[in-house]
Formats: C-alpha cells, structure tokens, sequence
C-alpha cells in the first residue's frame, strides 16, 4: 500500500503528465495553423507519450492500492512565435518535468518507498531521452533560422514519426 505523502505526489504526477500532453496537443494545432504538418504529426506523437506516461502513473496506483484522484488541468497556451520559439518552450517544460520526477525519486527514498523508487526509474531514463531529443531539434531550428528551405526538410523529416507504445 502506497503512503498518503506518496500518494499525493504521484496523483499529481498524473496531473503534470495530462497537461504536458495537453500542451502538445495545443503545440500540434499551432504547428497545423502555420501548415507545418511534420511537426504537428510529431507533436501527436508527443501527445500520446504523454498520456502513456499519465497512465502507466495511474496503473502504479492503482496497483498499489492506492486511489487515484482527478484533478483540473491548466490551460495551455496556445501560440508560438516561431517553430523555434515553440520547441524551446517544449525543451524549458521537459526539464520542469524532469525536476518533478526527480522530487519524486527523492520522496520515495525519504519514505522508503522501494516500489515507487525502481518504477520511478523507467522516467529517469525517459527524461534523458525527451530533454535529447528535444535539444537535438533546438540545434536543427537554430541553424535553419528562418530559411524556409531548411524548415520544409525538417518538416518532411518529422513527418516521419509514428508512435509506437511498445518500443517506450
Ligand atoms: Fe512525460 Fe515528456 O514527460
């Protein structure tokens, strides 16, 4: 059985999650606005992640015994002044995100809460992942500048990506 303390942080772990993809979902109509349907798919994918990501913290609960409870998710804004501008916002809330999962590893060894540390790791792991991935095309932008030629390629490139829950 999952403790009260512990328990208040991953409900709101499931919260944090919800409105990253909430905020990518918003990211994916902004890049859908300016007729970038490469970086809108590649929001998509970002946007199922994320409630993968809620939902594998609702599971533990639930496993755990533990009751899960809902709360409001913010409002995410909802433009950008650049694809650039976007992605840096992307990158600023996925090193917030890792902060928080950090908190959380460090609850769970206050707490000695063994079970949550070793299921806390998987977003370790993951959040080194996101922050690379993330920075990699915060470089790509910064050299394309505003060269539309340079955009359009990384479009078609991000055009690309297909989620696949069982490779996470
Ligand atoms: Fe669930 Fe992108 O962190």
């Amino acid at each position: 059985m999952v403790k009260k303390k512990m328990l208040k942080a991953l409900n709101q772990q499931i919260n944090a999650e919800m409105y990253s993809s909430y905020l990518y979902l918003s990211m994916e109509s902004y890049f859908q606005s300016i007729s970038l349907a490469g970086f809108a798919n590649w929001m998509r994918g970002q946007v199922q992640e994320e409630l993968m990501h809620s939902m594998k913290f609702y599971d533990f609960v639930v496993e755990r015994g533990g009751r899960v409870t809902l709360d409001a998710i913010a409002r995410p804004e909802s433009s950008w002044d650049s694809p650039l501008d976007a992605f840096k916002a992307i990158l600023k809330h996925e090193q917030h995100v890792t902060a928080l999962i950090n908190d959380l590893v460090d609850l769970a060894i206050d707490e000695r809460d063994h079970a949550t540390n070793i299921f806390l790791q998987w977003f370790v792991s993951e959040q080194v992942e996101e922050e690379a991935s993330v920075g990699a095309i915060v470089d790509r932008l910064e050299l394309i500048k505003d060269t539309p030629s340079g955009l359009f390629m990384l479009d078609a490139e991000l055009a690309k990506r297909v989620f696949t829950p069982a490779a996470e």
